[in-house]
């Protein structure tokens, strides 16, 4: 990938979020905490010729920092296990990251991995598991697959451009949102605090006219994009603590390239770090954990050290495996 690699990147078609009601387990479990969490995170598959030297899959750097600054350990999942080594995994973490990339949302074994961890989580939640899962971009593309059982995908080029959020009048009564103050709701939908770099999305008519989608999650902000098509950007689960975000939190704190429209004011930032807090404290329902320290220590990403592609990708940092 050239300098403008984390375009192409991010968010193709094949390349390419929950407040709510008593019942859920949220409020079940809401006394279990655990300070010690860790959140899976999909690699993705390597295409690019100028990274196929490093490695076969990869995670870029900025989500694995947008995972620990948010108080977590991260695990790389790779996407060559078999289904029971999944189940195993599903066992061990608090929460799983579904990243931005470029994968087939049915074909691929980003999306074949997915869905073992989503239907994982769906049986978990039901029993009061508590067991949260954050679609980035293609993540949220790809949970939007899930749900509604079929690619509800269209054009809805935004590319390279951050963008102020059209807020729902859900959005005020959202988890997502309900530690934002006042003012940084307001700054969320005047300034362009939310980076945008993808083809495809779901049309806010897809979205109504999808029963499944709009029965399982809220929307909580869209917003338009080149073609004039309204597309779905914020959502979150009504009865599970699934969330998903066409635009990409991590980068306001975490990537760099000036050729790219990162937000980087002091609002944009804040905007960063409350989500990145947010899912943590999801995680921290969790009570899954590793069996012994050694296998705890051994699957983590600390063993594992990124390299520098600020000078040939649009990431900083990226991790290979
Ligand atoms: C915001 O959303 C409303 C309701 O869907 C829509 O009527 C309006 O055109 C949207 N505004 C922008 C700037 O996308
Ligand atoms: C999507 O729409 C934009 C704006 O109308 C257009 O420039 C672009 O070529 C379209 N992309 C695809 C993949 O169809
Ligand atoms: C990027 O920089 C590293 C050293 O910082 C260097 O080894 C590498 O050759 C550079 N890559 C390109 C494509 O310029």
């Amino acid at each position: 990938m050239s300098s403008t690699g984390f375009l192409t990147n991010l968010c193709l078609f094949f390349t390419c979020c929950f407040c709510c009601s008593k019942a859920m387990p949220t409020e079940l479990r809401q006394e279990a905490m655990n300070d010690r969490p860790v959140i899976g995170v999909l690699t993705q598959i390597v295409t690019d010729e100028v990274l196929k030297p490093f490695g076969n899959t990869f995670i870029p750097a900025s989500y694995v920092k947008y995972v620990e600054s948010g108080g977590s350990r991260v695990m790389p999942i790779r996407l060559t296990l078999t289904t029971a080594e999944y189940e195993n995994i599903f066992k061990k973490i608090n929460g799983l990251l579904l990243i931005g990339g470029a994968a087939d949302l049915e074909t691929s074994d980003f999306a074949r991995v997915a869905k073992i961890f989503y239907r994982l989580a769906l049986a978990a939640n039901d029993a009061g598991d508590y067991f949260p899962i954050w679609g980035t971009c293609m993540g949220m593309q790809l949970l939007t697959v899930l749900v509604a059982g079929k690619n509800l995908l269209s054009n809805t080029t935004a590319e390279n451009i951050a963008l102020p959020l059209n807020l729902t009048t859900e959005a005020h009564s959202s988890r997502m949102f309900k530690d934002f103050p006042d003012e940084l709701m307001k700054a969320l939908t005047q300034e362009p605090l939310t980076g945008n770099f993808h083809h495809y999305g779901v049309t806010v008519k897809n979205f109504h006219e999808n029963e499944k989608l709009h029965s399982f999650f809220s929307l909580l902000s869209t917003n338009t994009a080149e073609n004039g098509a309204h597309f779905v950007s914020t959502i979150e689960g009504k009865r599970y603590p699934f969330y998903g975000v066409q635009w990409h939190p991590e980068v306001n704190r975490f990537q760099w390239n000036t050729e790219l429209n990162f937000p980087h004011s002091p609002h944009a930032v804040h905007i960063s770090s409350l989500l990145s807090e947010f899912f943590i404290n999801e995680g921290r329902r969790s009570l899954h954990q590793f069996e012994d320290p050694e296998e705890e220590a051994s699957s983590l990403i600390y063993n594992c050290t990124p390299v520098y592609a600020g000078n040939f990708t649009g990431y900083e940092q990226l991790y290979f495996f």
